[in-house]
C-alpha cells in the first residue's frame, strides 16, 4: 500500500500521460464503496513502476469482497479515486443505486453522509448524460436524485447545513448543474415549496444546461473573454439543450422553461429570447438567480470563485435589474447573508417624500408626472396628480400602472395598482406600495469602484493621485495637495491624460481623455474624466481589468 501513497502524487502531478491511462476507465469515488459489499465488477487503481512508468492494475476483481479492512487502508493512504472499465458503468451504477437505497432508507446514517452520496449520484448522472446523450432513459435517471434529495430535504433540516459544505467545492459544468438543482431546491424550500414542486423544479433545473454538451469544450474552459462569434455560439446553449430535451418528452412546460430561459433577465437584457419581467416563468427566474450565484462563487478555468457576501453585492448591485428582486431578496434571506458585511440594502425600496414620479399605463402612450406626497411602507404610496381630473378614466381603482423615479443615478420601475383617488381638495392618487421593483442602471458601462494609485498629466505636470472609480468610457480620479487654482487649469472639457498601471501592468498605461467634471476643495481635488481615442493596448488592457473585476456570467 505505501506504493499507493507515491502513485497519488504522481496522479494529480501529471496531465496527458494520466489521461492516456485512463482512456477506457471510468472513476469512482472510494466513499462510493461500500465496505463489506460484493464488488460489482473489476477495480483498478494505479501502480507506479521504478518511480517512473505508471499503470493501472487490477487490485479486486468482480465478485471479490471489498473488505473493511481494505477500504480503511484506502482512506488512510489519502486514495479517494479508484477506477472501472466503461463497459462496467451500468453494473456499478446497479450496485450503487441499490445501496444508496437501503443508506438513504437507515435512520442510523449521518445526513451528511446521505446527502454526500445523492450528491455523487447526481453527478454520476448527469455527467453521463453529458458525455452520452440527453436522451429519454439517461434524462428520467435524474429524477431518481430529485426524488431523493426532496425526500432528504422533506426530512432533514440538517441538509441544507451540510449542503453549504458540498458548494464550497471546485467542480465543472456537469457539478454546476447538480449544484443549481440544489441550491434552487433548497431555495425553494425555504420558499415554503411542497416536495413535490422542490421534485418538478429540481428536474428541470438539473439540466439547464444541457446544450452545453454540444459546445465545444476549448469555448466552455476557455481562460479570458469569449469574442463576439465565440459567445454567439454559447448563447446557443439554452435552446439547443430545450429542443434535445423536449423532443423526450419527460419534461412540463415549466421544466423546460428553466432549460430555455435560465438567461432571460427581467429587463429584457437576456437571452435567447429576450423576455421582460413575468414573461419569464417563475422556474426560469429562480433557475437564473441559482444559477448566476453558483457560477460566481465557484472556481472555473477561467475565474477564481468569489465568497458568497461578494456575490451578492455583485448581484444585487451590477446586476440586479436583471433579477426578480423580491426573489433576489428572499435568496439573500435564505443564504443567511442580511447580516454579512455586504447588507443587501439595495432591496429595500429607496423612495422618497417629494420625489417627482412618471406614471404611464402598460402599452399606451399616456404619462402622468406626479409627486409622492405620502406614503405607509408595505401598503400604499399617495402622489398628487395635478392631471387627475383629465386622467381618473385611465387610473381607477383596480387600474395596473408602472411608476418609475430617478434615485441615486438609477431609474427605479415598479408595477403597481391603484387603489383609489381623490380630486378635492387636492388631486391625489393612492397606489398600493410595490411588492417588487426593479433598478435600471443609467450608465451605460459598468463602473468598478477601486482604490488604485495613478496620476495625470496637467500641462505637462504629473499630479500623484488617486483612481476611485473606472469604467470603459471615463474614471474618477482625485488628488491632494494641490493649488486651489487648479480648476483654472482644467476648464471641464481640456485634455488630460491619466496614467494608471491598474494592478498589474509592469508599467504605467496612458489613458487620454477629456475633463468632464471638476470638484475642489481646499487642496483636494477630484476629476471626472471620459475618455477619448484610447489607445489599442490601453483598451485591451482595461476591458481585461473591468472583465476579471466584473465577472460577467455567461
Ligand atoms: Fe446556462
Ligand atoms: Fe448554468
Amino acid at each position: 500500500m505505501e506504493s499507493l501513497r507515491v502513485k497519488k502524487v504522481r496522479l494529480t502531478e501529471t496531465g496527458t500521460d494520466f489521461h492516456e491511462l485512463t482512456k477506457g476507465f471510468v472513476s469512482i469515488r472510494t466513499r462510493n464503496l461500500f465496505p463489506g459489499s460484493v464488488v460489482p465488477c473489476d477495480l483498478y487503481f494505479p501502480f507506479l513502476h521504478g518511480g517512473q512508468a505508471l499503470s493501472l492494475e487490477k487490485a479486486l476483481a468482480s465478485g471479490d469482497e471489498y473488505t473493511a479492512e481494505f477500504h480503511d487502508k484506502l482512506i488512510s493512504h489519502g486514495i479517494q479515486t479508484v477506477y472501472i472499465r466503461k463497459e462496467a458503468e451500468a453494473s456499478f451504477s446497479d450496485y450503487f443505486t441499490s445501496k444508496l437505497q437501503q443508506i438513504i432508507n437507515s435512520p442510523n446514517t449521518p445526513s451528511e453522509v446521505k446527502t454526500q452520496l445523492i450528491y455523487d449520484d447526481a453527478e454520476s448522472i448527469v455527467k453521463k448524460v453529458l458525455r452520452e446523450r440527453p436522451d429519454q432513459g439517461n434524462i428520467r435517471l435524474g429524477r431518481r436524485f430529485v426524488n431523493y434529495f426532496a425526500i432528504q430535504l422533506a426530512a432533514d433540516e440538517v441538509t441544507a447545513d451540510a449542503l453549504l459544505v458540498i458548494f464550497s467545492k471546485d467542480y465543472y459544468t456537469f457539478t454546476h448543474m447538480v449544484q443549481v438543482a440544489l441550491l434552487g431546491m433548497a431555495f425553494c424550500r425555504f420558499l415554503g415549496w411542497k416536495e413535490d414542486d422542490l421534485k418538478s423544479f429540481g428536474f428541470g433545473a438539473l439540466f439547464h444546461d444541457v446544450g452545453k454538451s454540444s459546445i465545444d469544450n476549448a469555448i466552455l474552459n476557455k481562460p479570458g473573454k469569449l469574442d463576439a462569434d465565440e459567445f454567439d455560439l454559447m448563447k446557443a446553449h439554452p435552446r439547443l439543450g430545450y429542443e434535445r430535451v423536449k423532443k423526450t418528452h419527460v419534461m412540463t412546460p415549466d421544466q423546460l422553461s428553466v432549460i430555455l430561459h435560465h438567461h432571460e433577465a427581467l429587463d429584457g437584457s437576456g437571452y435567447p429570447d429576450g423576455l421582460e419581467g413575468n414573461d419569464i416563468s417563475l422556474y426560469a427566474r429562480i433557475a437564473r438567480i441559482a444559477d448566476c450565484f453558483d457560477a460566481l462563487t465557484t472556481n472555473r478555468p477561467y475565474k477564481s470563485a468569489l465568497p458568497p457576501a461578494k456575490a451578492i453585492k455583485i448581484m444585487t448591485d451590477e446586476m440586479g435589474h436583471t433579477f426578480d428582486r423580491e426573489l433576489l431578496a428572499r435568496f439573500v434571506q435564505f443564504l443567511g447573508l442580511e447580516e454579512a458585511d455586504q447588507p443587501a440594502s439595495g432591496l429595500r425600496l429607496q423612495i422618497d417624500l417629494g420625489i417627482k414620479v412618471l406614471l404611464e399605463l402598460e402599452k399606451q402612450p399616456e404619462k402622468w408626472n406626479g409627486l409622492l406626497v405620502g406614503m405607509e411602507p408595505e401598503r400604499y404610496l399617495i402622489v398628487r396628480v395635478p392631471a387627475l381630473a383629465a386622467a381618473k378614466n385611465h387610473l381607477q381603482p383596480g387600474s395596473h400602472t408602472v411608476c418609475r423615479y430617478i434615485c441615486r443615478g438609477n431609474v427605479v420601475q415598479f408595477r403597481t395598482k391603484v387603489l383609489g383617488h381623490v380630486l378635492h381638495p387636492v388631486k391625489l392618487l393612492f397606489l398600493k406600495f410595490p411588492s417588487g421593483f426593479q433598478v435600471l442602471n443609467l450608465r451605460k458601462n459598468p463602473r468598478i469602484e477601486c482604490f488604485l494609485p495613478a496620476d495625470v498629466d496637467i500641462e505637462g505636470r504629473h499630479y500623484p493621485g488617486t483612481l476611485l472609480d473606472i469604467s470603459i468610457g471615463g474614471c474618477k480620479f482625485s488628488s491632494r495637495g494641490v493649488s486651489s487654482d487648479i480648476s483654472s487649469q482644467l476648464p471641464v472639457g481640456a485634455s488630460i491624460t491619466l496614467f494608471s498601471t491598474l494592478f498589474s501592468e509592469p508599467s504605467p498605461l496612458p489613458f487620454a481623455g477629456l475633463v468632464r467634471h471638476v470638484e475642489v476643495d481646499r487642496d483636494k481635488f477630484i476629476l471626472g474624466i471620459q475618455f477619448e481615442r484610447l489607445d489599442g493596448v490601453s483598451h485591451q488592457k482595461l476591458s481585461a481589468f473591468l472583465e476579471n473585476m466584473l465577472v460577467l456570467v455567461r
